[in-house]
């Protein structure tokens, strides 16, 4: 089965499917599963990693098995802060492609912006030397802030996607606004609000979209679950929406989003939620794995 995911034109020149399945916090057995079943029975095409998440094998184990293409899928992986700067980037994205099994990924995404620009900068160039060597089709950044943006485009150097906490709770219209500026996509990470184990920055807290009577109520209208509703959020926002689930019912039911449509008084009601409560930490808040 093929569903009609819409895909988004990245300043790469390559496209990435509007919807993909995310896996943090999945084991490599229950990763591998997800992917197969995302794939094989779903029809999703884009899947998203990272190093830290220690789930690249499971989802190279599910690739080397599927019944699609290699160059029908978009696969995203992360570099982890520990190996932020230019030699130690290089040899992480080495590390992360012979897990993942692939001769190259579709995005490389910095994961966290470290309190320490010059570095941030050396490992940007490491990702530009990736990108050229084609085993990044494209690259970009993940948490970044408006000025980190900048300073990555007051450099000439202008990220694919910036991969961001975004839910209903937290539009991030500042750093929405900065990224349209560029050209630059915006991803949503905990879109559905995280976690039964999330609430892990400081001030931040579990988030409860997935049973909030604004969202139970507008399903309500279309025979649609929370999650739906939520998924449908952020597509009718533009943005690129990765949905974690390791459970088959789900996964297949997040992808099932596109037999319905968000009113204007819907997306109105869903706008009331925006009260800046983050799931995650604010990205200046921690400096999260930094190299000693
Ligand atoms: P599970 O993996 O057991 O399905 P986010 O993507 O915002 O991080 O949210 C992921 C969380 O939401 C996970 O705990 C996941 O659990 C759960 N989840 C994913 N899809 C659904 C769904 N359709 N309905 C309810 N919970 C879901």
């Amino acid at each position: 089965m093929t569903a009609q995911v819409p895909t988004i034109a990245l300043n790469s020149g390559t496209t990435i499917p509007q919807l993909g399945l995310g896996v943090w916090q999945a084991t490599n057995d229950e990763t591998e599963k997800a992917v197969r079943s995302a794939i094989d029975d779903a029809g999703y095409r884009h899947i998203d990693t990272a190093a830290i998440y220690g789930n690249e094998e499971g989802v190279g184990r599910a690739l080397a098995n599927v019944g699609v293409a290699r160059e029908e899928l978009f696969v995203t992986t992360k570099l982890w802060n520990a190996d932020q700067g230019y030699e130690p980037a290089l040899s992480a994205f080495d590390k992360s492609l012979t897990r993942l099994g692939l001769d190259y990924v579709d995005l490389y995404l910095i994961h966290w912006p470290l309190q320490d620009d010059t570095r941030i900068l050396r490992t940007w160039d490491a990702l530009e030397v990736i990108a050229e060597s084609g085993r990044a089709k494209a690259i970009g950044v993940c948490n970044f802030e408006p000025r980190h943006l900048e300073l990555l485009v007051g450099r000439g150097a202008i990220p694919a996607v910036d991969q961001v906490e975004l839910h209903p709770h937290l539009p991030q219209q500042a750093v929405r606004a900065a990224a349209d500026k560029h050209g630059i996509a915006v991803e949503s990470w905990s879109p559905l609000g995280g976690t039964s184990n999330s609430g892990w920055g400081p001030n931040s807290k579990p988030n409860t979209l997935l049973t909030d009577p604004v969202i139970t109520r507008v399903g309500e209208q279309y025979g649609k679950s929370p999650a739906q509703v939520l998924i449908r959020w952020h597509l009718q926002n533009g943005l690129i929406v990765i949905p974690k689930s390791v459970n088959p019912q789900r996964i297949a039911q997040n992808i099932d989003v596109f037999d319905f449509e968000l009113s204007d008084a819907d997306l109105a009601d869903i706008a009331t939620l925006d009260d800046g409560v983050r799931v995650g930490a604010h990205p200046d808040a921690l400096n999260l794995g930094a190299p000693e």
